[in-house]
């Protein structure tokens, strides 16, 4: 499909109506959001439209919808598979719509224990703004400093406290977006039950900014706990890990709200490139495992003596409890820089994928024998939300070689090659991250025909002229080939 460029008339609309901090065409202004976060691709756009309230939303939408112009949807610009980034079919003619100034926090009920947050707020200030109430919002990940609400809503992001509370999908109780006709839904009301047929909340959650852009959502809160802990553990297997899990969640019930997974070469990297961290425990066990417990002030005490009876049951071979807060944060700043920290050793082709929590444990060791025997001289490691199922394989280039020059001739055909191994295993390849413009040739290839169809469906229903985030998430031809 091609995109035609903003008219002269629109785009002097779009300033008339949002004024110079709602808009700009200045290469300077757009530059610093034209390249994805990994610093994979980057992309053009004719401008970059920030409106302030959905009512100005819902203008820019129309506006663009009229001359069929394509938009980008854009928040923290953290997504991990170039979601926000406009390259692909409406390159350097698509509008790329901010929406970080929609940070208000328009309600914060602790009676109906919901907030009313819009799409910009970013996840950290809005952690510390139900905080003040006594309240917690239970999503939390890496890039909570930049992620905001509107993108975490549109990828149904995961993160560390999925084990427990489930992903954004199970935390959305409303939202307001625009749809692609420019018209606004108006669906915050904070209802824990509406059976009025089909939910479009919950197809616009996930949705990636394809079939309409997020305005504000209303988010379920819990109450705030009185004392955490955390843990440190070294294990000799991940099934032992697994097996660690299922035991502290049948003695220490929901107490357990994360647990993460760090294998050996993990640590090791983050201990080499990440500045002031220093090894949890005095062996280097194959595998570790960050542990999560909440509730009252004995919590850590009952942590630790469920990790004095694992370690007598040689379940796990060495634990420590933080002891304080800033240890706690020094365990978490381990697992948290994973990511950074592998980014800075080279280049790797990422996944995120997820199989039946019980298959996990094989299929990563499998699927590391797979690669290595395929790909010789390459190095796989997984880490991350080995409770939910879901790790992230990645695979990193040869040691002692030119990293660059492997990414661009091998990465693809490494992710293609992982990614039909999970879906062999009736897993996914996309568990917490989404599709984006990175994972949408592989998903085109892989998924179900039924799947593809059912979205495709969809997506003309609502967006006819395919003007929402063209190039990520969906091809729209049979052939797949594209919009
Ligand atoms: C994580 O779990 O650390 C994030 O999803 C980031 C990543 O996949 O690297
Ligand atoms: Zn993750």
């Amino acid at each position: 499909m091609a995109y035609p460029m903003p008219s002269p008339d629109l785009l002097r609309a779009l300033a008339a109506r949002l004024g110079p901090r709602g808009f700009t065409t200045d290469p300077a202004d757009l530059a610093p959001w034209l390249t994805d976060w990994r610093r994979r691709v980057t992309g053009a756009a004719a401008a970059l439209v920030s409106p302030a309230t959905a009512e100005d939303a819902a203008f820019v939408v129309a506006c663009a919808g009229a001359e069929g112009v394509a938009i980008v949807p854009q928040g923290g610009n953290s997504s991990m598979v170039g979601g926000a980034t406009p390259a692909g079919p409406a390159e350097g003619r698509a509008l790329l719509v901010s929406m970080r100034r929609m940070r208000a926090i328009r309600s914060i009920s602790t009676e109906d224990n919901a907030v009313v947050a819009e799409a910009g707020v970013v996840l950290a200030d809005l952690h510390i703004a139900v905080g003040e109430r006594r309240r917690r919002f239970p999503l939390s990940l890496a890039a909570k400093g930049n992620a905001t609400v509107g993108g975490l809503v549109s990828t149904n992001a995961g993160g560390t406290q999925v084990l427990r509370f489930g992903p954004m999908r199970s935390l959305v109780l409303g939202l307001e977006a625009v749809l692609p006709d420019g018209s606004l839904f108006q669906g915050l009301a904070p209802l824990r039950k509406d059976n009025r047929g089909y939910d479009l909340k919950q197809l616009l959650i996930g949705g990636e900014g394809t079939l309409g852009l997020v305005t504000a959502a209303t988010l379920r809160l819990v109450s705030a706990f009185e004392a955490r802990a955390v843990a440190w553990i070294g294990l000799r297997s991940a099934r032992d890990a697994l097996t660690l899990l299922r035991r502290l969640e049948d003695r220490l019930g929901e107490a357990v709200e994360s647990f993460e997974l760090v294998p050996a070469e993990g640590l090791a990297l983050v201990l080499r490139h990440i500045p002031d961290t220093r090894p949890p425990l005095s062996h280097a066990w194959e595998w570790n495992v960050l542990v999560e417990a909440v509730g009252g002030a004995d919590i850590g005490e009952r942590l630790q003596s469920e990790l004095m009876g694992a370690i007598e049951a040689g379940l796990a071979g060495d634990a420590m409890v933080a002891a304080s807060e800033a240890q706690a944060e020094a365990l978490w700043k381990l697992r948290e820089s994973l990511s950074e920290a592998e980014a800075r050793d080279g280049m790797a082709a990422k996944h995120d994928i997820a199989v039946p929590v019980a298959d996990m444990p094989a299929f990563m060791a499998q699927a590391s024998a797979a690669v290595v025997a395929r790909f010789p001289g390459t190095r796989p490691i997984a880490f991350g939300h080995l409770g939910d199922g879901n790790v992230h394989f990645n695979v990193r280039a040869p040691a002692g070689g030119d990293d660059k020059a492997w990414f661009a001739a091998q990465a693809a055909a490494v992710s293609r090659f992982v990614h039909g191994l999970v879906t062999e295993a009736g897993g996914t390849l996309s568990a917490e991250h989404g599709i984006g413009r990175f994972k949408r040739a592989d998903f085109a290839a892989l998924a179900d025909l039924v799947r593809l169809a059912s979205m495709r469906a969809i997506k003309a229903a609502l967006d006819p002229a395919g003007i929402m985030n063209p190039g990520a998430l969906l091809p729209l031809a049979e052939d797949g080939s594209g919009q």
